[in-house]
């Protein structure tokens, strides 16, 4: 993986197949070091700033303890917590956090800013989640695939349910076709990833050998699925008021057991990036459930807490890959 060092982590399409290969390998073999205690640290001395413009657990956590696990330090900084945006620009503060740390985690709406950073920091930055793309959450999802089935990356098929013109549907689409999988984009039309997405995708797949489906028929969309994921209908960033238009347009494609059934495979695995919205006990599910009457949204319990479900898994996977990640880009060769 020591081709990757001083590089961006910005987005799937900047990867090819074998670059992208390389870091899931590197993944499962971090995590195998972890779990035998035998772990090696490379990035003694090295400090990554982490910049949320909005929330997370997952991804703030996975860039902490891998950081942690390898030796490194963290500066966490929060929308309210730092200049940029506000008093200074984003051009200045990728030139001022450059010359502090060695590597810079963005999360926000915009990939036009996670771009922009990456153009003046002069070190690796890396796209902790924008509107766009979530390009670590695949690694750590193909990670969980491959450890879920033992067919080649090739063989697998997965669908997609739900919203698919955000960022979990767009890099779904592009990091299936970039490694040669079966996806299907399961939705309505008009949640389908934007037409250039979609070219892109089916460019990749005339070299990786990728079957490309969008479909809104979910029979059709699940059948001979290996894996099946969602993820929440209302993003981040998104106001309240489309809650309405989506329990409309999206409620066909919530992932039921009837959805899991009409894979026509007994041993098809579920998927969600989370956080879920499939509990009521948290505040977004109780006023959904005021609301709309409504006691599961794009998956339910019966799924999520079902032997199909492997979203834990998928939750671990995110850290030993954003350290792969940081290992491959930071680390002396
Ligand atoms: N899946 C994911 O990115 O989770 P967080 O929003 O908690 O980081
Ligand atoms: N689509 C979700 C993913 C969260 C990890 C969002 O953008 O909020």
């Amino acid at each position: 993986a020591t081709q990757l060092a001083g590089r961006h982590f910005l987005k799937e399409l900047d990867f090819s197949a074998e670059e992208f290969r390389g870091l899931i390998g590197l993944a499962a073999e971090l995590k195998s070091a972890k779990r035998a205690g035998v772990e090696v640290q490379r990035l003694r001395g090295r400090n990554i700033a982490l910049i949320f413009e909005k929330t997370s657990t997952r991804t703030r956590c996975a860039f902490e303890v891998a950081a942690a696990d390898q030796g490194a330090s963290t500066t966490y900084l929060d929308p309210s917590g730092s200049q940029m945006g506000h008093k200074e620009s984003v051009k200045d503060t990728a030139r001022v956090l450059g010359r502090m740390f060695d590597g810079i985690e963005y999360r926000g709406d915009s990939q036009a800013t996670v771009e922009e950073l990456a153009a003046f920091a002069g070190v690796p930055v890396f796209n902790g989640l924008t509107d766009d793309w979530h390009p670590t959450q695949m690694l750590a999802d193909v990670l969980t695939m491959t450890e879920h089935s033992d067919k080649p990356l090739e063989e697998i098929a997965f669908a997609y349910l739900g919203d698919a013109r955000f960022n979990m549907g767009n890099s779904y689409l592009v990091t299936g076709a970039l490694l040669g999988m079966d996806v299907r984009i399961v939705a309505p039309r008009s949640y389908w990833p934007a037409e250039e997405i979609v070219a892109e995708a089916r460019g990749l797949a005339e070299v990786s050998g990728a079957r490309i489906t969008l479909t809104e028929d979910v029979a059709e969309g699940v059948r001979g699925a290996d894996f099946v994921a969602t993820d929440v209908w209302v993003s981040m960033g998104e106001p309240k008021e489309v809650w309405d238009e989506r329990i409309a347009a999206l409620g066909p494609y919530a992932v039921t057991m009837d959805v899991l059934r009409a894979t026509g495979n007994p041993g098809v695995k579920f998927m969600h990036c989370l956080p879920a919205y499939h509990d009521l006990g948290t505040a977004v599910g109780r006023e959904i459930h005021e609301r709309h009457g409504l006691t599961e949204l794009e998956v339910g319990d019966e799924v999520f807490e079902s032997e199909h479900s492997v979203v834990f898994d998928e939750a671990e996977n995110r850290m030993h890959t954003i350290k792969a990640v940081l290992v491959a880009t930071l680390a002396d060769a």
